[in-house]
């Protein structure tokens, strides 16, 4: 059976026509950099996400740059965030001179544990940056809370998680800044690389644009050392066409991760991704547990997976803390990270896409089930 971990070519195929027309309109216009078009998509973007900014950059990295950029982070500061997730987080803070220090995860969620922020503020801490991780927000009002009783400003990094919901409200606007990205495999992915900072707040907005055009407001005029940091008119247009097939996809995903769900039900070894009661999960991916006394292991389920062409992932299968780049001392700091290391060991997601069928998912779980159950095969 043909499966795919993300399925981009079927996507395009079910909205070719629509996607055609308008990378066709930018040919045409040749207006590739900046443009009315990318002007439309931050507009139609800050109001699906019922906010009031949006500004689109080169990817998600970038925008957390700019993001703490526009909050001034440099040498000497910290910046609060989960370990368990991709480096762009820790790595744009590190990239400026700061700190990244290193939060447990709620071992539920797999988000940021908003119980064990507290402590690890000092003087230095500039910012709180919980990351939304695998489509599910993390629980964002104790976060906001105790960053607003230390007078510190929430970066929400929404990069996998664009459309998810937060006690009925979209996320990416509840705290200081935003961010996105829109990397071809995402919910709202580019066909090349993309994202965007969010924000309420038009001093932020004004500064993070002159940022990303060489620290100047005018052309030839530039007040601070800035960045290059554009999102282009083709990725705005695609990106157009895709905002407004969102909701459906995300739908489509959920249908998707209840069906799997289902599937796993009955195993003893399995933990299937939790739904927080206040969120609305838009399943970026899809992240089982793999108890580490089940018959077949994580690790040794991913060779079996793989000897039946079933693609899947370990996302994360390193946790920040032990990456070599932040090795060195002083590199980092960290908390007590021990729910994050056993994230790291026992978590595997599968395929997840907009074009997955019920039989490609009946075959993928009896496929994993078979190995960790020792059951029969399906
Ligand atoms: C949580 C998170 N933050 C940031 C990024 C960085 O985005 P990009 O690859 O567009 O730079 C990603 C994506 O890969 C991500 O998953």
């Amino acid at each position: 059976m043909d499966i795919q971990m993300v399925d981009l070519r079927g996507q395009y195929l079910a909205i070719k026509e629509e996607i055609d027309d308008a990378i066709a309109e930018v040919l045409g216009s040749t207006r590739f950099i900046k443009g009315p078009v990318v002007g439309k998509l931050e507009y139609e973007l800050a109001g699906y996400l019922d906010g009031a900014y949006a500004l689109g950059v080169g990817n998600g990295t970038d925008a957390l740059q700019v993001a703490f950029m526009a909050l001034g982070i440099g040498p000497g500061d910290e910046v609060i965030t989960p370990a368990f997730t991709f480096i762009a987080t820790a790595e744009a803070a590190a990239l400026l001179g700061a700190t990244p220090v290193f939060v447990d995860i709620d071992p539920q969620t797999f988000n940021i544990d908003p119980d064990r922020i507290e402590e690890l503020i000092t003087p230095r801490t500039k910012a709180i940056v919980p990351v939304h991780l695998f489509g599910q927000s993390a629980d964002l009002d104790p976060i906001l809370e105790v960053a607003q009783r230390h007078g510190l400003p929430v970066i929400e990094d929404n990069a996998q998680a664009i459309g998810a919901t937060y006690k009925g409200r979209k996320i990416g606007y509840l705290g200081a800044i935003g961010t996105l990205s829109f990397f071809p495999a995402k919910n709202l992915g580019a066909y090349g690389d993309g994202g965007a900072v969010l924000t309420n707040d038009e001093g932020l907005y004004e500064h993070m644009k002159m940022i990303t055009n060489h620290g100047g407001r005018h052309k030839y005029y530039n007040e601070i050392v800035g960045v290059n940091s554009r999102l282009d008119a083709l990725q705005a247009a695609i990106l157009r066409v895709k905002l407004r097939h969102l909701d459906a996809f995300i739908e489509t995903r959920r249908q998707a991760a209840d069906h799997y769900d289902a599937l796993f039900a009955e195993s003893d070894y399995i933990t299937t991704p939790p739904r927080a009661p206040y969120a609305r999960h838009t399943f970026h991916q899809y992240t089982l547990r793999i108890a580490p006394e089940a018959p077949g292991g994580r690790d040794a389920l991913r060779d079996h997976l793989k000897d039946k062409d079933i693609p899947h992932g370990v996302y994360y299968p390193v946790p920040l803390h032990k990456l070599p780049v932040f090795a060195e001392p002083g590199a980092m700091r960290q908390g007590d990270l021990s729910e994050t290391e056993r994230a790291a060991a026992e978590v595997i997601s599968l395929p997840m896409h907009t074009e997955l069928t019920a039989a490609q998912q009946d075959y993928i779980a009896g496929a994993v089930l078979e190995f960790v159950e020792q059951r029969a095969a399906v």
